[in-house]
């Protein structure tokens, strides 16, 4: 019997490569760049798995050819870059890896949190372009974290394990469940810990967006995009925060109406942003943003340990080789195409 056919969108790491060509045979996408359109529109139609990333679009042009798709993988949790709708129409189960970056997503967006707070990056310049002339009482002054309050948006996995940092920190913390639930007015609720189980941590208070908006010092974002989260922060989201809150958005960049982001910071109608993701990805460099002091940007490195894409490319792989075997994946985000 022939080994089925595996398109990969990047090279991948030895350990997750031995797994997937001791079952299949890889039609791989041999540059370090993003696949080009075209290259994946001449593979696909022979493939019966599709290993992608997500900067790649798989989209109905890409489902139209792909008529032997029995399982597409992404090597990310987020899958706004894939027609999900018309892979579940067809019945091809798509894959995902939550959980294993959950910690090192959070971690780096607390790293943002506190660069922006305490001015890391503009310290840093400060002192490569020669400016560090003496310590003043004055220099650099930035913004306490501890007692701050921080809303977190978003209380799946990464917005939980942001919680327990910011707990650690001494923040108060007020967590917005989901888009559909901000928009309905409800009474704050207090948990001890964190989804009711029993905890030495301080408390979350559940609240809807408004609240968060008007009482947080910091924001982060951690809901994924869809129709819902578009542009779920604009120009009266950001009129409604404190003049001194900061944005830390670690999620998708389309979760921000950038335009509005780039004249609410220039304005100060809040204090300062700090991005991981950006709408488009890459931001250019002439990009507005980046010629404002209040916003740092960092080029999509919420999962980026070394530990963790390794076990990223590892669940891709174990996704791609349970569909190819007709199983049900372990990490599937349309389990309907079980029913
Ligand atoms: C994901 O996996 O969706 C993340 O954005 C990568 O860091």
């Amino acid at each position: 019997m022939p080994l089925p056919i595996v398109v990969a969108t990047r090279q991948l790491p030895p350990n997750a490569w031995d797994a997937l060509i001791a079952q299949a045979q890889v039609v791989c996408w041999e540059h370090d760049c993003s696949v080009s359109h075209e290259w994946l529109l001449d593979r696909i139609p022979e493939a019966q798995a599709l290993y992608c990333l997500l900067t790649d679009r798989i989209d109905q042009d890409v489902l139209q050819v792909g008529t032997q798709l029995r399982v597409i993988s992404t090597m990310s949790v987020g899958y706004d870059h894939i027609d999900i709708p018309t892979c579940t129409a067809r019945n091809i189960p798509v894959g995902h890896t939550p959980g294993i970056l959950t910690e090192t997503t959070a971690d780096l967006a607390f790293a943002l949190l506190m660069a922006a707070a305490r001015r890391i990056t503009e310290g840093a310049e400060y002192v490569r372009q020669g400016h560090w002339a003496e310590w003043k009482p004055d220099l650099l002054l930035g913004r306490d974290i501890y007692g701050a309050t921080l809303g977190i948006v978003g209380f799946g996995r990464i917005g939980q394990a942001v919680a327990r940092r910011a707990q650690g920190f001494g923040m108060n913390v007020l967590a917005v469940r989901s888009p559909r639930e901000h928009r309905e007015t409800s009474e704050p609720s207090h948990l001890s810990g964190i989804n009711g189980e029993s905890s030495d941590m301080a408390s979350v208070t559940f609240v809807d967006l408004a609240t968060a908006l008007r009482e947080s010092d910091f924001l982060s974002l951690h809901v994924p995009l869809t129709p819902d989260t578009q542009h779920l922060m604009g120009t009266s989201e950001f009129q409604n925060m404190k003049r001194s809150s900061m944005l830390i958005n670690t999620s998708r960049g389309a979760v921000v109406d950038q335009d509005a982001l780039y004249a609410a910071l220039q304005q100060g109608t809040i204090g300062g942003a700090a991005l991981d993701v950006t709408d488009p990805e890459p931001l250019p460099a002439s990009h507005p943003l980046l010629t404002l002091p209040n916003c740092l940007v960092i080029p999509h490195l919420g999962s980026a340990s070394t530990a963790t894409r390794l076990l990223m490319a590892d669940m891709a792989v174990e996704n791609v080789l349970a569909g190819l075997r007709g199983e049900r994946l372990p990490h599937c985000v349309n389990p309907e195409v079980y029913q």
